[in-house]
């Protein structure tokens, strides 16, 4: 029996699929047991994404070069109740009103639902997680979090039998560029990030890549599948590299480490530490090796110990094939849907509460005994140093950092807060805190 697809929104992703799709037909239907027959396109622009993407102008609906906005909706509804129609691909993207009442009714009339909307699953993700079960269909995501690295599917299937202790993962290819070439060039995070965006790694507007925005979506997906935390993607704390400096880099490297966005979920006891932020990995973890657009994702089991899976989180045919893996699965076994991920008792805690090492940039005036008064500062909240750099000098100011021992970020800011209201003027500027990864 035919197993009949649609596609709604064929830009960059959904073309990766449609043409995936189209040439491996043969072999998708050998490995989904069934024939996976691409049969229908939604996009505002037929004409332009056919050629684009080379796929025969037939399959799209509307006879135009464009849809208009009534013409479109129109068609999603006709894709949407069709009976003939198994499984739709969601790649329009957003998070609002429209886009979920769409993916909602495509499991409300009975069809399975794959996408890569992870912004639209950070938010929306219980809700259509129990439409999915109620209508008895399947929900894919693979393509949401790291593109073509399947940790959905790991996360859903191969670790079931773990208790998983920590994840720690590269979730966002914009900014490991931008991290990479501030870290092996020399750039400052301006020019970086024009490089990202002359390259199209970045969006036109990449404030989600580089706020953390994006990566904490991918976050909140992870800690629902792998802890059993259903928690509002606002309460993950988020910080991104827009403040990330040269400097900072700089000392990263004397200390055997590099500047990393990383998204960090820890289990200790009832709690679950995480949070996105930029981190100094050292060298010895294998994240600190992975340079340029790549992702990786490195998830630590009670029984299984370390795993480690690197690839490209972006890129059409990279998430087409994520895609086409959600529907050669939902072929197979798509009448039997997964149960509801798991729920589980534990919490979510910032990571800042988790004692872990920090590393602090101190600019300061250059006079004889302010090391000594910031150490002093740090020892007085109980927080024992590891290691203080060598100061460099510049006019008539200082800039040394200071690594710790494992403490939480609330013992880092009172010693801070310490030094500013009994030495006023010692320290220029905020201090640049970073927690290190080791
Ligand atoms: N823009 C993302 C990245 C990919 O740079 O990794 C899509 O989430």
């Amino acid at each position: 029996m035919q197993f009949r697809v649609a596609i709604l929104g064929c830009g960059t992703v959904g073309g990766g699929v449609a043409r995936i799709l189209l040439d491996q037909q043969v072999a998708l239907h050998e490995r989904a047991g069934r024939e996976v027959e691409l049969v229908r396109i939604v996009d505002l622009f037929p004409k332009q994404s056919a050629e684009r993407h080379g796929i025969p102008r037939a399959l799209y609906a509307g006879k135009g070069d464009e849809l208009s906005p009534e013409q479109a909706d129109a068609e999603v509804l006709g894709v949407l109740e069709d009976p003939d129609i198994d499984l739709v691909v969601e790649t329009i993207g957003g998070s609002g009103p429209s886009i979920l009442g769409t993916t909602r009714g495509v499991l409300e009339q009975g069809k399975h639902l794959v996408t890569a909307n992870k912004a639209l699953l950070a938010k929306h993700g219980e809700e259509l997680h129990a439409a999915a079960r109620e209508h008895g269909k399947g929900l894919g995501f693979e393509a949401a979090v790291c593109a073509a690295i399947p940790i959905i599917r790991s996360l859903e299937d191969g670790l079931t039998g773990e208790e998983i202790l920590s994840i720690s993962g590269i979730f966002n290819g914009t900014s490991n560029y931008i991290l990479s070439k501030m870290d092996t060039e020399g750039q400052s995070f301006g020019d970086a990030l024009r490089d990202a965006q002359a390259k199209g790694y970045a969006e036109a507007d990449p404030t989600l890549d580089i706020n953390g925005g994006d990566a904490g979506h991918k976050l909140t997906i992870v800690l629902r599948l792998a802890f059993g935390l259903e928690v509002a993607f606002e309460d993950v704390p988020r910080q991104g590299i827009d403040t990330v400096t040269a400097g900072e880099v700089a000392f990263a490297e004397e200390m055997q480490g590099v500047i990393k966005l990383i998204c960090h979920a820890q289990r200790e006891g009832d709690f679950v530490y995480a949070a996105v932020r930029p981190m100094i990995v050292k060298r010895t973890n294998l994240l600190s090796k992975i340079d340029g657009a790549t992702n990786a994702v490195r998830v630590i089991g009670r029984y299984a110990g370390e795993n480690m899976m690197i690839g490209q989180g972006a890129g059409s045919l990279e998430t087409g094939s994520a895609i086409v893996s959600d529907i050669v699965f939902l072929a197979r076994y798509g009448d039997h849907p997964r149960p509801a991920p798991p729920k589980s008792e534990l919490r979510l805690r910032p990571l800042g509460d988790l004692k872990l090492p920090y590393h602090i940039v101190f600019e300061t005036a250059d006079v004889p005994g302010i090391t000594g008064i910031v150490a002093t500062a740090i020892g007085h909240q109980d927080i024992n140093i590891d290691s203080v750099s060598h100061n460099r000098h510049e006019n008539d100011n200082a800039e040394f950092a200071i690594a710790t021992m494992p403490c939480t970020r609330a013992q880092v800011d009172a010693a801070v807060l310490d030094i500013q209201n009994n030495h006023p003027g010692s320290l220029l500027g905020e201090p640049r805190v970073l927690p290190i990864l080791i």
